[in-house]
């Protein structure tokens, strides 16, 4: 989805500089990179008939029931978006029952509405590195979808973007910078959401991997150079391997939790639209990964009718909602290529049995979520009255509250500086630390509807995955309350370049906690990996004058720490990501040691930009941008294993109050059949013999780790894959062990399934168990790996 659409439609072409726009020219024209893109179009890779899969044959048959006896006319509103109070509605068929459906953003809450909870990012879920938490954070969220009255969930972003570019706007709203592990998280979200009867959508396909240039029909967006609907969307140019290794993972991971919709990207794929890609939608998604529900388009990333429909596209979204401004395409516009042939009833017909199949699979139709008369479409929100109720349960609190915990990831610790030890005088020191100075929710804007808060405590990224807090719980007000009662002094500096304010307040404090952020949001990508308002300085300046000089940033993605991370007066640091509503309740747990922080980062952190694949963010304006995914499966941890780059703080990265010791690694040989399959996939592997699966356990590695410190703590154990033939290291299970007491030794588990065994043969097109040792390593992060096995078929 687009950000709020408010604010887009009032950007001005402010960059405009007019470019020759008459010659647009034709695409086949590469000066590098891949020269042969595949061929994408619906003739070569025609799409499957739905069928139901595995799970939804009694569901499928009753929609094929229902759109059997639909006019035509009624299958093209239905696929169609209409006018209606969602961010997203289907078209009706009141005559047979079928309601308008209700589409509404985003991955991190319901937006853009009140009364609901503002839970954490993607990004800080999965720095918890715990499945259950992922679980419950997709239910205790879906729950909240429904009962504000939605059907279908605009979220979760299940690897696109995948992390590619440390800059990527976007990233926050996806998990890990890592196909497994957002896998991981995407299984466990999907099947979380739709376990609360809402219906998931799995986002956004594939290869979105930066906002500038993403280019959504004819709208105007902040890094625009050329006028609307003239420059094609940024092409991502990926190969075979990456498409396989990386970037389609989550989605199927997605696709096995059983979610209902995908929503199709705004970038092109190998210089086609993603929504009328046919080699990825019929054929990666809906043949390989034998997906049964339905392909829906981003607001905007829809450019057309025939080519889309065939290409795989089942739902264009928000078709004739939003005024229309997104286009205007399907509804009408699509009987002519009825009419002549070019598209089939039959496939029009398999749209709407893929809209209708997982709508009454969930049970939606004789369960609906309750009718809510709140408006989200900004065509109407502002001129009607836009009700809102609450539908926040008290125990959600405290979900958010502890997945703020279990996220923050201690980076650096010395001299014992936490966790705090009841200081006498504590100063408190950032914007980021308190109320927002400006007084609203929205930074200072005018919208009716809060958009992000830029001058207070960062709780989330900006655009469709922002969502309206209830409130949000600062660090300031819960440091202060806590100081209090420990017969501390607390002050505080909020102004980020007060200096002299700071080097005032500082000198006599015990210990000085900085607070800082970096923003992100949709419709731009990160400019620098730095702080905002100058964080660095601001750390300068109090590191200059207090020894005890802590940091917590509030970022989305990576932020480089290199200015003052070896400075001996910053003692400690933690990156506590965008945790939502209960930011201040969470850190101030990890500050005082009521919890052991047990965070570990989802992303690498480098020395500068330079230690990251290069120019992974396209930005010279031309009419056909192309990104060349040259760096193809080695991104994040991947690309620094394979090219020996040390990083400052490595992938998987985090350290507790506790140490632990890791010993005694064991491997078996068992074979488990995949019984964690909603839908099963039709991927295709080698040794296939009609009743195993891509997913069935091979083997089963374990571990022991002990607390050897002196304070419960959780730690998550990872493992890591060297496959022969692929150069790097492939994330391949991680476990964590939760309440870990001093002196306690745990054993940690680690499934292998015959997919985290496997590679990509290009040449064959199957996923294959190489020949030879895999080397499988077990440790406490990327590089400080301190146990190694292997494995290979015998
Ligand atoms: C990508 O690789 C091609 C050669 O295959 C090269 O010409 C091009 O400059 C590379 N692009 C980047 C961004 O490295
Ligand atoms: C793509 O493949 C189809 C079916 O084989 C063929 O008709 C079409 O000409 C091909 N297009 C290109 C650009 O190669
Ligand atoms: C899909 O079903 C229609 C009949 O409803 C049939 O004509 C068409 O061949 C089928 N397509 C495929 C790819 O099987
Ligand atoms: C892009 O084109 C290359 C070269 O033909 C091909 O190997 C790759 O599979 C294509 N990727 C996608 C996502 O279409
Ligand atoms: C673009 O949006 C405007 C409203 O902002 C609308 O009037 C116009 O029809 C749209 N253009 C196209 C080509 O869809
Ligand atoms: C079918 O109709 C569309 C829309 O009018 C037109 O653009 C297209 O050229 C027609 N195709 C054929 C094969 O007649
Ligand atoms: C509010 O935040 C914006 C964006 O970071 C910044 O430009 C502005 O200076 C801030 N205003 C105040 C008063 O801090
Ligand atoms: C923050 O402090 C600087 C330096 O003293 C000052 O120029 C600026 O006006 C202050 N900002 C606010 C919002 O008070
Ligand atoms: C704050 O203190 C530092 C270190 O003593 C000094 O370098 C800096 O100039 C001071 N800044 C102000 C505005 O007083
Ligand atoms: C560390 O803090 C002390 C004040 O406690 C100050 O004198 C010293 O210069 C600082 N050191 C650095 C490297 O900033
Ligand atoms: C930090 O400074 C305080 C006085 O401001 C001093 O008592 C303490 O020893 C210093 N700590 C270190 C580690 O230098
Ligand atoms: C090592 O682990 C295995 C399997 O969990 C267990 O049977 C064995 O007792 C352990 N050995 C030691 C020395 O703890």
């Amino acid at each position: 989805m687009s950000s709020t659409a408010l604010s887009l439609l009032t950007v001005a072409l402010g960059l405009f500089v007019a470019p020759a726009l008459g010659d647009i020219s034709p695409r086949a024209d590469l000066s590098s990179g891949l020269t042969t893109l595949s061929n994408n179009s619906a003739a070569a890779w025609p799409g499957p008939n739905a069928t139901g899969g595995y799970a939804w044959t009694g569901a499928f048959a009753q929609a094929q029931a229902l759109v059997a006896q639909m006019t035509l006319e009624e299958k093209i509103t239905l696929i169609t978006g209409q006018p209606g109070r969602c961010v997203g509605n289907t078209g009706a068929v009141e005559r047979l029952g079928v309601p308008a459906l209700c589409l509404e953003d985003g991955p991190a809450g319901v937006r853009p509405v009140q009364g609901i909870s503002q839970f954490p990012a993607g990004q800080a879920v999965a720095a918890t590195w715990d499945r259950d938490l992922m679980y419950q954070r997709g239910y205790a969220m879906g729950k909240e979808f429904f009962d504000q009255g939605v059907n279908i969930a605009l979220g979760p972003v299940t690897g696109g973007p995948l992390g590619r570019s440390p800059r990527g706007g976007r990233n926050f709203e996806g998990f890990f910078d890592d196909a497994y592990g957002t896998g991981e998280a995407a299984y466990q979200t999907v099947r979380g959401m739709q376990d609360s009867g809402v219906l998931a959508t799995a986002k956004h396909f594939i290869g979105y991997e930066q906002d500038t240039f993403r280019d959504p029909f004819n709208q105007s967006e902040s890094y625009q150079v050329f006028p609307v609907n003239v420059q094609t969307p940024i092409s991502s140019n990926i190969d075979n391997r990456a498409v396989y290794e990386l970037y389609l993972w989550g989605f199927a991971e997605a696709v096995r939790a059983g979610t209902g919709y995908v929503m199709c990207s705004y970038n092109e794929v190998n210089q086609t639209h993603s929504c009328s890609n046919a080699y990825t939608l019929n054929n990666l998604l809906k043949t390989e990964l034998n997906f049964q529900g339905g392909v829906m388009s981003d607001w905007g990333a829809d450019w057309g009718d025939a080519e889309f429909i065939n290409g795989g596209l089942d739902i264009s979204m928000p078709g004739a909602g939003f005024g229309g401004i997104f286009g205007p395409f399907w509804g009408q516009a699509l009987i002519p290529y009825i009419d002549n042939g070019t598209v089939t009833e039959a496939r029009v017909d398999d749209a709407a049995i893929r809209l209708l199949t997982p709508w009454i699979y969930s049970g939606q139709p004789a369960n609906p979520p309750p009718a809510v008369t709140w408006n989200a479409d900004p065509q109407y929100y502002e001129t009607e009255d836009a009700y809102w109720r609450d539908v926040r349960l008290v125990e959600t609190m405290s979900l958010i509250r502890q997945i703020g915990e279990d996220s923050a990831t201690l980076l650096k610790n010395t001299n014992s500086a936490l966790p705090l030890r009841s200081p006498k005088v504590i100063a408190i020191i950032g914007s980021d630390a308190g109320a927002n100075l400006l007084g609203e929710l929205d930074g200072g804007g005018s919208n009716a509807f809060p958009s992000w808060n830029l001058n207070g405590t960062l709780t989330l990224g900006g655009g469709s995955g922002w969502a309206i807090p209830p409130y949000i719980v600062t660090p300031y007000e819960v440091i202060n309350y806590r100081g209090r009662t420990m017969n501390s002094q607390v002050y505080a500096v909020f102004n980020d370049t007060a200096y002299d304010a700071v080097n005032v307040t500082v000198p006599s404090a015990d210990v000085a906690i900085v607070f800082l952020s970096a923003f992100t949001r949709e419709g731009e990508d990160r400019a620098t990996l730095y702080l905002d308002n100058d964080g660095d300085t601001l750390i300068q300046t109090v590191a200059a004058n207090n020894n005890n000089t802590i940091v917590v940033m509030h970022a989305g993605g990576p932020v480089l720490v290199e200015n003052w991370i070896d400075n001996p007066n910053v003692t400690a640091v933690i990156a506590s990501h965008f945790p939502g509503q209960e930011a201040g309740a969470a850190i101030a747990s990890v500050l005082f040691g009521d919890v052991s922080p047990s965070g570990k980062l989802p992303y690498t952190i480098g020395h500068s930009l330079y230690d990251y694949p290069p120019d992974t963010i396209v930005d010279t304006p031309v009419l056909q941008p192309q990104a060349y995914f040259n760096e193809s499966t080695l991104i994040d941890y991947r690309w620094f294993s394979a090219h020996n780059i040390t990083p400052r703080f490595e992938f998987g990265y985090g350290l507790a109050y506790s140490t632990f010791a890791y010993s005694n690694i064991t491997i078996q040989s068992v074979y488990v059949p995949d019984n964690t399959s909603i839908q099963q996939t039709h991927e295709p592997f080698e040794g296939f013999d009609g009743t195993n699966s891509l997913y069935d356990t091979l083997a089963v590695v374990t571990a022991q780790v002990e607390n050897t410190g002196d304070v419960m703590a959780c730690e998550t154990a990872e493992l890591y894959a060297t496959l022969p033939g692929s150069p790097g290291i492939w994330l391949r299970g991680f476990d964590k062990l939760k309440a870990l007491s001093p002196g306690e030794t745990r054993t940690v588990t680690f499934a292998l399934r015959r997919k985290d065994l496997s590679l990509w043969s290009t040449e064959r097109q199957l996923w294959y168990i190489p020949e030879g040792e895999i080397q499988l390593q077990v440790g406490t992060s990327s590089t400080k790996l301190y146990l190694t096995t292997s494995w290979s078929q015998s």
